[in-house]
């Protein structure tokens, strides 16, 4: 049997070979590893949700029982750990996975050895776990960041590695209204290159259709963000 510990290791020299060779990933990891020592006062500076109610209701959406596991896929500074380890508890599993060292060393300090939680350095597009292992994964303001792609195909990653009927949660910002904060939003969301942008703009739940079932849109207290919900298909039967 494979030693998950070794496939890790693994994957993160597989990562840090791409930093050397790809200037393209490179520059994205370095952007997110600076960002990541001012990142949660930014957010506490700009966020209309300070107590973190958002990122609760995305945890109550996902059912996660104790002893459940789930995955936060670009977990950031671990900021929807909390949130998911009050559900799973000691005897289940959280793990929060980001390509960047920045993020994942600040999620470690916000953790404080806490049990039942893991960190792991690895692409949202690539996802180095066992088919059907997560019985819920969620993505927290980072979906629009996943470049040209790579949404799609992390997407693809999380329905094979969420069990069969276990569900995908993303939230996102809904499109801002003050015209500074909304310019910023285009910038961020044309990271994932304008036909992507379009097509996520156009109809996101389409998008999400391809690979999920009963896909819905919750809409949230603040109004300023969107969660959508997805299921793992529960048989062989073809999604949209
Ligand atoms: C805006 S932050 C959101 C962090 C967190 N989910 C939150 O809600 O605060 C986006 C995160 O996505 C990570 N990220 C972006 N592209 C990624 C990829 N392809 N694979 C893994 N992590 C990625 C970045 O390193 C960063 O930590």
């Amino acid at each position: 049997m494979s030693d998950p510990r070794a496939a890790l290791r693994t994957e993160d020299r597989r990562l840090d070979t791409i930093m050397k060779k790809g200037l393209g990933s490179r520059y994205r990891v370095r952007y997110y590893d600076a960002f990541s020592r001012v990142y949660d006062r930014f957010v506490a500076a700009h966020s209309s949700d300070r107590e973190g109610r958002l990122r609760e209701t995305l945890a109550e959406r996902s059912g996660l029982l104790p002893d459940a596991r789930a995955l936060d896929l670009c977990t950031g500074t671990g900021a929807m750990l909390p949130s998911l380890l009050r559900r799973t508890g000691t005897r289940g599993l959280v793990v929060g996975l980001d390509f960047s060292r920045g993020m994942l060393g600040q999620a470690r300090r916000r953790l404080g050895g806490r049990p039942g939680v893991a960190l792991v350095r690895a692409e949202a597009e690539r996802l180095p776990f066992r088919a059907g292992c997560f019985d819920a994964v969620t993505c927290s303001h980072a979906f629009y960041e996943l470049k040209g792609d790579g949404a799609e195909r992390a997407l693809a990653e999380v329905r094979r590695t969420l069990r069969p009927g276990g569900s995908f949660l993303m939230m996102e910002h809904e499109v801002p209204t003050r015209p500074l904060v909304r310019l910023l939003f285009y910038v961020r969301l044309l990271s994932m290159g304008l036909r992507k942008a379009r097509e996520v703009l156009g109809n996101e739940e389409a998008l999400f259709r391809r690979h999920f079932q009963a896909v819905e849109r919750v809409a949230t207290d603040t109004g300023r963000s969107k969660i959508i919900v997805g299921s793992a298909p529960r048989g062989p039967s073809a999604v949209a």
